[in-house]
This record gives structure tokens, C-alpha cells and sequence, in this order.
């Protein structure tokens, strides 16, 4: 689970992002959503709520302390199914839910976390979403004894890292992991904030294929000014992508030669940021722009 580090207060964010503007003409993918909503709600909704003495500490505190009234049952939303999620979390959980019965959202609790962190949370989804790289938070609130928090937001359809994993064809995971790299490059210069935990778990894909982030909860707004600290954020983000590729590769789910290739292309963009003329932010916005474009090539077109 994610807890929020220091987080800016909302009252010191700018009201217009000016250095984004150098940029701010390039083309974004075009990401439209799910469209495809209304399944059903499963029978069995709820049906797991009563004597389950297996469900861990965070679940129940999740079924219980963090439902308002007048969020629940007929008023608004109902829980479905906990979602199996990769790496089981100490403070979080997220369930299936459903609105109208329309259950194509999903609802994440967190324990021990502050009003703040999850409304800088929902300030980061909403800022991402507007750019088209995130899912918006569709609803939220702070739990009952005030110790925690909920966000709903869209279903989405499987992580990167699942993706990857499944995925045997090395031409299509290096077309993955480039739409990652790029994201990371528009939500740093397009939305000017970065992610904070951006490892191949907290990007998925919606059903129509489109990659987003997930679990904006380390996200913050960047430095308007300072190069230095734009530079360490957006290698910070590059390199928690890296590192959570190292060990897909390490367990054989990619090759080597697509870990080396994308080792080359974030070396060469960082290198082009630190070593050329950044005294300024709009230059580094340049920089960075053009030197990702190399991204765009592929292990596989010497093939
Ligand atoms: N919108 C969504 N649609 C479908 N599944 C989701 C969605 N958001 C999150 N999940 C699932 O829940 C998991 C945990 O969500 P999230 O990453 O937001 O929480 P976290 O506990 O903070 O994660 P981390 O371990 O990265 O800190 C995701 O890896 C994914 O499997
Ligand atoms: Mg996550």
C-alpha cells in the first residue's frame, strides 16, 4: 500500500502550470476510458460480510469503520469482491463495487491514512485524469473513525507487470514498457507532477488497452523552478519503472536484451537532460522532449 509522503498543501499549488507551456503542443494518446460499463452485480454481494474470521485485519476494517451511512447499501455504493491484488498490503484493500448496478468500479480502503493523504490522492488521480492518463476518483470519502480512507474509481482491466507477464512476445512487451516510459515523460512535463511509485504494478490497462497510472498516493507537484529537483523526480520515476522491470527479468517474464535497451534509452535521455543547457526549465522541457523520442525505436527493428 502506498502512504502518501510529504504532501504539498493544496493552497501552496499553482493556480496555471507556466512551465508547461514549451510542450504543451505535443501529441497526447488519446485516451477516452472505459466505455463499456454495466455488468451486473454479483449474487453473492456480501455474502462473505458475516463470521468470516479469515478476513484480514485491513478487510474488515474496510468493511466496517469505513462505510458511512450514506455511503452504503441502497444510498450508494455496494461492495463486491475483494480484488486479488499482486502484493498483499498492510494497509489497504480493494474490492469490486457497484452503483446503480453498475458494478464497473472499484473501491480502495486504506488504514492509517490521513484526510490529507487521501485527498492529496484524489487531487493527484483528478490532475492525472484530466490529461487522460489516470482514471478520476468517481467518489471518496474519510472512514468513520476518521483512522483511514476510500476512493472509487473506474475498473480497470489488468497491471503492466500481469500484462508482461502473460505476454510472450518480446516486440509487444517493449511497445508496453515504452507507453509507460511515455506516460512517465507526460505526466512529469504535460501535468507537472510525478508519480512517486511508479513500478509496473501501479500502471493498468483499461479494457480498450489504453495504459494508465493507478495509486497516485506518492504523487506530488513538481518544482516549478528548480532543475536539480525536476531532474532527481523524473529519475526517480524512471528508475522505480526500472527496477520493477529488473525483476521481471531476472525471473525470466522479459529478456535481457529488452532490459538492456531500456536501460540505453533512460541513460540517454537522462544524460541529454543533465548535460546540456538546463539552466532553465523550458530548456530541460525541450530536452527532455526531444530525447525521449528516441524511445520510440525498438530492440527488435534490427530483427
Ligand atoms: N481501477 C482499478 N481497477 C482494477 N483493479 C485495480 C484498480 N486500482 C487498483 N487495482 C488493483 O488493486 C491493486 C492495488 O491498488 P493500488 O496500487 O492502488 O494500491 P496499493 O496497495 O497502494 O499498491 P502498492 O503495493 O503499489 O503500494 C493494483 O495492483 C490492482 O491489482
Ligand atoms: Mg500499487
Amino acid at each position: 500500500m502506498a502512504v502518501t509522503q510529504s504532501v504539498v498543501p493544496e493552497e501552496s499549488w499553482p493556480s496555471s502550470l507556466p512551465y508547461l507551456s514549451p510542450l504543451k503542443n505535443l501529441p497526447l494518446p488519446v485516451r477516452t476510458g472505459t466505455q463499456d460499463r454495466g455488468r451486473k452485480p454479483p449474487s453473492d454481494l456480501f455474502s462473505d460480510y458475516e463470521d468470516d474470521e479469515d478476513l484480514h485485519k485491513s478487510s474488515k476494517y474496510c468493511k466496517t469503520s469505513c462505510f458511512p451511512t450514506t455511503k452504503i447499501g441502497v444510498n450508494t455504493w455496494k461492495l463486491g469482491k475483494e480484488i486479488p491484488v499482486g502484493e498483499p498490503s498492510a494497509f489497504g484493500i480493494v474490492f469490486e463495487a457497484c452503483r446503480d448496478q453498475n458494478c464497473d468500479y472499484v473501491l480502495k480502503c486504506m488504514s492509517k491514512t490521513t484526510k490529507h493523504q487521501i485527498k492529496n490522492e484524489v487531487k493527484m488521480m483528478n490532475l492525472c485524469a484530466a490529461a487522460g492518463m489516470c482514471m478520476p476518483a468517481t467518489d471518496s470519502w474519510i472512514c468513520d473513525d476518521k483512522k483511514g480512507g476510500a476512493i472509487i474509481m473506474p475498473l480497470l482491466d489488468i497491471t503492466l507487470k500481469t500484462k508482461l507477464k502473460t505476454t510472450p512476445d518480446g516486440s509487444k512487451q517493449w511497445d508496453m514498457i515504452k507507453e509507460a516510459l511515455l506516460l512517465i515523460r507526460d505526466l512529469h512535463i504535460n501535468v507537472g507532477i510525478r508519480h512517486g511509485d511508479s513500478h509496473a504494478g501501479n500502471f493498468m490497462f483499461t479494457k480498450r488497452g489504453e495504459l494508465m497510472f493507478i495509486d497516485m498516493g506518492q504523487s506530488k507537484m513538481l518544482s516549478t523552478q528548480d532543475v536539480d529537483a525536476r531532474f532527481k523526480d523524473i529519475s526517480r520515476d524512471y528508475n522505480k519503472l526500472r527496477t520493477s522491470l529488473m525483476h521481471l527479468m531476472q525471473r525470466g517474464k522479459i529478456s535481457s536484451k529488452i532490459y538492456d535497451f531500456l536501460n540505453e534509452k533512460i541513460s540517454d535521455v537522462l544524460h541529454q537532460i543533465k548535460t546540456e543547457n538546463n539552466s532553465t526549465i523550458s530548456s530541460l522541457n525541450n530536452l527532455e522532449g526531444s530525447a525521449i523520442g528516441d524511445i520510440t525505436s525498438t530492440p527488435y527493428s534490427d530483427l
